[in-house]
């Protein structure tokens, strides 16, 4: 058992969203083993009352800082670090000039390797505790990835990326013999990885199409087959994020009603399927994501840059599906969770396309961990402190910076509080980042 004395950041699970934060200013947090051997939260609250229940643990203290939940990173690319500020008149253009070029160097195990373990230190580095990312179409990359996941005890979900059509050839899933055609062996590709690592320690699997443009009918089929019979593994793809991929979506796949009913024809929503993006829907799209229970990535930094839209967090709302924050490097600006929180509040905000609001800073900080976790169905097991929750979680430092200092000395609420680390924060503002251990 361990235990950790500081201001203490959590959510309280029944209240709503926008009023869920609760900072205890000078917090006891007790963490050590469960049932699997694994760290978990076993206690939290005020110091002075929980201290005497655990006098013999040894605390380590941490003044004038907050103890709060990792990030959760809904949606991301590992193989797109590098790809990171690269300019194009939107998405299409984007993924042909620089991130497919990319993509294809991820054929080498050595080549990702060292991307896995940068991806990876640089998650932790920004305080992200938890990841659904992308890996490539080789099924090197992905076990270059859940390998150092491994390794570093982090939470981490990726699978093999199923692209059967186009794409560069470099990039389209290969054959290994003559007898399986590609888009099978796509399919028993993933059946391998899933199996290999699906459960094992914190990592899980996600089935990977990249997005219905490059996967052939048989491709998606096989995909929601392969969903079926594994209904605790995760599904990511890409949905409604840019009008000139609407359009070729829709003139691929001309039967389905829209292009997200496209998924559901193919078998692949359900709980545990996240789509990045969800920015250009009709309510009947909104309504078939909650009946489903798929939930969005609202990746705003990405929309930001690439100039494709804005998430509309009232239709959601509306509609009341599930969705959660996520980075979307590389076509996404930035691995801190501070700069994608003051990203969605700008896009909340926007009131030409769609309904402008003013999200706050509870609700923004709540969608980066307990909402990211609950669209991944792992609320209760990472992106809070309460009690059970895996001990995964940052340290921060609200002085970090002279202006941070100078403007937290001031604030007045916690909301403000909040709302001064989202706007001034970066990585400087992450002190420490702790990760569940296997004891
Ligand atoms: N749609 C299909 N592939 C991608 C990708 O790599 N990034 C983004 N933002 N959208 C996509
Ligand atoms: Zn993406």
């Amino acid at each position: 058992m361990k235990a950790y004395r500081s201001s203490l950041l959590y959510f309280s699970p029944s209240a709503d969203p926008q009023a869920s934060a609760v900072l205890e200013d000078d917090g006891l947090l007790v963490v050590g083993p469960n049932a699997q051997g694994r760290q978990v939260v076993l206690a939290l609250g005020p110091y002075r009352e929980l201290q005497p229940r655990f006098a013999d643990v040894a605390v380590t203290h941490w003044p004038g800082r907050i103890i709060a939940p990792g990030f959760v990173d809904l949606h991301s690319h590992y193989p797109q670090t590098n790809v990171i500020g690269s300019p194009a008149e939107g998405l299409l253009p984007w993924l042909e000039n620089y991130t497919f070029p990319e993509e294809k160097r991820f054929v080498s195990p050595e080549y990702s390797a060292q991307a896995a373990t940068f991806f990876v230190a640089e998650l932790l580095r920004h305080g992200v505790t938890t990841a659904l990312t992308f890996a490539t179409s080789h099924s090197a990359s992905a076990n270059a990835l859940f390998q150092e996941a491994q390794q570093q005890q982090m939470r981490l979900i990726t699978g093999l990326c199923l692209m059967d059509r186009h794409a560069p050839a470099e990039l389209l899933n290969q054959r290994v013999n003559p007898a399986t055609d590609a888009t099978e062996q796509s399919l028993i590709d993933s059946e391998n990885l899933l199996q290999r690592w699906h459960g094992v320690d914190r990592l899980g699997y996600a089935i990977t199409p990249r997005f219905a443009p490059t996967s052939t009918d048989a491709q998606l089929r096989g995909a929601g087959e392969l969903a079926a019979r594994y209904p605790d593994v995760w599904i990511q793809s890409h949905v409604a994020e840019n009008k000139a991929e609407i359009a070729w979506a829709r003139e691929l796949f001309p039967a389905s009603r829209s292009y997200l009913a496209t998924y559901a024809d193919f078998g692949l929503m359900r709980q545990r399927a996240i789509y990045a993006h969800c920015i250009h829907f009709d309510d009947e799209d909104r309504a078939l994501m909650r009946s489903t229970g798929a939930a969005a990535a609202v990746s705003p930094t990405s929309n930001l840059f690439l100039g494709s839209g804005f998430f509309d967090y009232t239709g959601a709302d509306r509609a009341g599906f599930d969705y959660g924050l996520a980075s979307d490097v590389g076509g996404g600006t930035s691995f801190s969770p501070f700069h994608t929180m003051l990203a969605a509040y700008y896009v909340g905000r926007e009131g030409q396309s769609k309904t402008g609001l003013s999200l706050s800073p509870q609700q923004l900080w709540w969608q980066h961990t307990v909402g990211a976790a609950k669209a991944l169905g792992l609320d209760g097991v990472v992106g809070n402190l309460q009690p059970g929750c895996e001990a995964d979680f940052v340290v921060l430092n609200p002085q970090a910076t002279p202006l941070l200092a100078r403007k937290t000395a001031l604030v007045n609420s916690l909301d403000e509080l909040l709302f001064a680390m989202i706007v001034l924060g970066d990585e400087r503002v992450i002190e420490k980042t702790v990760i569940s251990q296997a004891l």
